[in-house]
């Protein structure tokens, strides 16, 4: 089959175009064609060797941490999906590889694809909105009424965010720039800040939780804006000790971790502010809800660009860039 692989860690390099074999298939696992794939910053991160430390990866890896597509084979213990099923799936860390024509998934990864969204629709949901869910359902347990400042509104993550946040009855903070308000005020943001003319630091307080996406200047700004006993949750760093206890890393590890955060954990305890960094993990059952909210319109896929599968390298380029509004797809059948 065709795929798009890293042979080497490498910031600046391409992607190859490849003949790899079809996945062999565990008890478990379903083989999925690939239709769409979604493109992550986390491709590129890994890409890079960025994140070798703590996922380490076996080279040549096929990349792609989102897929769209039709069960095509199912392995002899699969309960959840049949043959011609559409799903759609994050899969698995170490199980990686969506770009490309087929990929074997856990069927506890995958969720049946919503009806009411195309393949590429789908494609673009399951890392942005799991770690969306995550954040705000699993580790802040956002309440009705609760305000949440959601960091970098016109992106993968943040589209999607701000959308579950305005279901769980939250009051919804965002940033982005002016050529994007129309987007978010859409979205149902209840206050709009332009990052590029004002400081959100002034502007916004006594927040219950902020979702932090991004640098480390942000990260420390925003803990100006919560109350006592608020929640800082960053998905882009710095991982803490408690995080490498959670996926169980050597010891070495959790110093290194312990080290680079201990900086904002400290000004996080004397401000009596929670501070935890997340990353997100695959999650077929919390997928499935995420397919009745869909299919429910409470949440709506929003896309940028779709690639076709040969400029997969230029749909990873233009998510580096940094100016995506909403998700990057590859369409690959
Ligand atoms: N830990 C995890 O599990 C996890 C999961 C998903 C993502 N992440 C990380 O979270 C970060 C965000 O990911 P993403 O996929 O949502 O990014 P993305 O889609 O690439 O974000 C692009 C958007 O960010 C906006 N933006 C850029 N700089 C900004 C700033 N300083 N303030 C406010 N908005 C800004 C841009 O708007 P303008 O064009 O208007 O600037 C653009 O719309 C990345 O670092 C990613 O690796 C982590």
């Amino acid at each position: 089959m065709k795929a798009f692989i890293i042979n080497k860690y490498n910031k600046k390099g391409s992607l190859q175009y490849a003949d790899m074999p079809i996945p062999k298939l565990k008890d478990n696992d379903i083989l999925v064609e690939v239709h769409a794939a979604g493109i992550n910053l986390l491709d590129s991160k890994i890409k890079s060797g960025e994140f070798k430390l703590i996922l380490p990866y076996k080279l040549p890896l096929i990349l792609g941490h989102d897929a769209a597509g039709v069960v095509v084979q199912a392995g002899k213990n699969v309960k959840k999906f049949k043959i011609g099923d559409q799903v759609y799936a994050r899969p698995a860390d170490h199980r990686i590889g969506t770009f490309a024509e087929f990929i074997a998934i856990d069927e506890k990864d995958a969720a049946l694809k919503p009806k009411n969204i195309s393949m590429e629709e789908a494609a673009s949901i399951p890392l942005a909105a799991l770690t969306a869910w995550q954040v705000l359902i699993e580790r802040a347990q956002i309440k009705a009424g609760q305000k949440v400042f959601i960091q970098a509104g016109s992106g993968g993550v943040g589209t999607l965010a701000i959308q579950l946040a305005k279901h769980l009855g939250a009051v919804a903070a965002s940033t982005t720039s002016a050529k994007n308000f129309d987007l978010l005020k859409d979205l149902g943001t209840d206050i709009v800040i332009d990052y590029q003319n004002s400081d959100f630091e002034n502007i916004l307080s006594d927040y219950d939780v902020v979702l932090n996406s991004q640098d480390q200047k942000t990260l420390e700004k925003s803990l100006k804006i919560l109350k006592p006993g608020g929640k800082l949750i960053s998905i882009s760093g710095p991982p803490t000790p408690d995080f490498a206890k959670e996926i169980g890393t050597p010891w070495f590890i959790k110093i290194i971790l312990s080290l680079v955060s201990s900086g904002i954990r400290k000004k996080a305890r004397n401000k009596n502010v929670e501070y935890s960094f997340l990353f997100m993990k695959a999650d077929g059952q919390q997928l499935s809800k995420i397919t009745a909210l869909i299919e429910a319109d409470i949440i709506k896929p929003v896309i940028d660009k779709i690639f076709p599968f040969d400029k997969t390298n230029e749909a990873l380029s233009y998510v580096e860039s940094g100016r995506a509004k909403g998700k990057v797809v590859v369409k690959i059948k």
